[in-house]
């Protein structure tokens, strides 16, 4: 069951320049800058209320993140729903048609098992289902 908004992600050509943006000018609170191997980014998180937004930038100048930059110059990339059970919902969304981007959820950021539904199942929408590891 999707049981809240995880976070929103903003793809940024320069990492360092949007985390002073949303520290400094909007005031939030830098809580972890990490970077994600599998899906081949460089990410920061900043909560706000009950959700955060994540700036995404690409690692080592690959990936999808920098297909996108390429493409858009940076720009809203994709929202989160968290998840109580991620193959559930996984298994209720095949059944009504939805496709994802990979077979299986991958370990992404904070160790939270993560999949990708496809933008073309979600009105151009890439939309993001994470299952934190221990909640
Ligand atoms: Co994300």
């Amino acid at each position: 069951m999707i049981t809240a908004l995880d976070h929103i992600a903003i793809a940024v050509p320069d990492l360092d320049a949007a985390i002073e943006r949303f520290a400094e000018d909007f005031g939030l609170n830098l809580k972890a800058r990490e970077d994600v191997e599998s899906a081949k980014t460089s990410a920061a998180f900043f909560p706000i209320s009950n959700t955060s937004i994540e700036l995404v930038h690409p690692l080592n100048g690959e990936g999808p993140v920098q297909k996108y930059l390429d493409k858009k110059g940076g720009g809203i990339h994709h929202l989160c729903f968290r998840s109580d059970d991620i193959e559930a919902d996984i298994k209720r969304l095949k059944t009504k048609g939805y496709e994802f981007l990979s077979e299986k959820p991958s370990l992404g950021a904070h160790n939270c098992k993560v999949i990708f539904i496809h933008p073309k199942s979600c009105d151009g929408v890439l939309i993001e289902i994470n299952e934190p590891q221990n909640h």
